[in-house]
């Protein structure tokens, strides 16, 4: 089971990543569940983070390219081998976030995009939590922390992918899941509780 958590920075998902990896574990009650996250949620991945995060690009090929470059070595050295074991990865990040970002942030052809994710045959998240959160909240939250990085900064480049991620979830309501993150981290864990129940519903009448 591949669980993916996606929205803007701010949105709170590194705030209810743990939350969800315990539900994870309650409901389907094993112990067999990592948290991951991109880019760089991969032995040595560190390095390639930082670069991605910190360089500016003049070519947006080239950053698309690396989150993908970091995407493949995260799936097969992490993520492949806990599914094959059948185990649960919760991941901050995976290919929606490069739709969203490279697609509606950078403009980049969704087309071509698409293909060099399919290219790459990197598995399908079961189940995305979007956390959909106001840009003023993201900031606010995000000013708070300090230090925020060169997307936080552009908040033109943060609404296109705030409506890029609105868009990718309006395309595939039944994988993508909407979760108001407007509230406060009680309000959304009780969402993402109810989302987890429903989803285990829908799976058990599919079979
Ligand atoms: N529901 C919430 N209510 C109030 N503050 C929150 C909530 N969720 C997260 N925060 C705070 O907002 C900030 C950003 O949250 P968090 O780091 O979880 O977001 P993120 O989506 O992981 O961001 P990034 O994409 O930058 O990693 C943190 O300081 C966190 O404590
Ligand atoms: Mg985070």
């Amino acid at each position: 089971m591949f669980i993916t958590l996606e929205g803007i920075d701010g949105s709170g998902k590194s705030s209810q990543a743990k939350h969800i990896a315990r539900m994870v574990r309650g409901i389907w009650k094993t112990d067999n569940v990592i948290l991951t996250h991109e880019p760089g949620g991969w032995p040595g991945g560190a390095s390639l983070r930082s670069t991605i995060i910190k360089s500016h690009f003049e070519n947006p090929w080239t950053e698309l390219f690396l989150f993908i470059s970091d995407r493949c070595e995260h799936v097969a050295r992490v993520i492949s081998p806990i599914l094959k074991n059948g185990g649960i990865v919760i991941s901050e990040r995976y290919n929606d976030s490069t739709l969203a970002y490279q697609v509606w942030g950078r403009c980049l052809p969704e087309k071509d995009v698409r293909t060099i994710i399919n290219v790459a045959k990197l598995p399908e998240p079961d189940l995305t939590f979007w956390f959909d959160v106001s840009i003023e909240t993201a900031v606010k939250r995000l000013s708070k922390r300090g230090n925020m990085d060169r997307i936080e900064q552009d908040l033109e480049l943060l609404k296109r992918i705030a409506e890029g991620y609105r868009m990718l979830w309006e395309k595939n309501p039944e994988r993508i899941r909407r979760i108001d993150a407007n509230g406060d981290e009680k309000f959304v864990q009780l969402q993402l509780m109810e989302e987890l129940r429903k989803y285990v519903k829908r799976k058990c009448s599919c079979q």
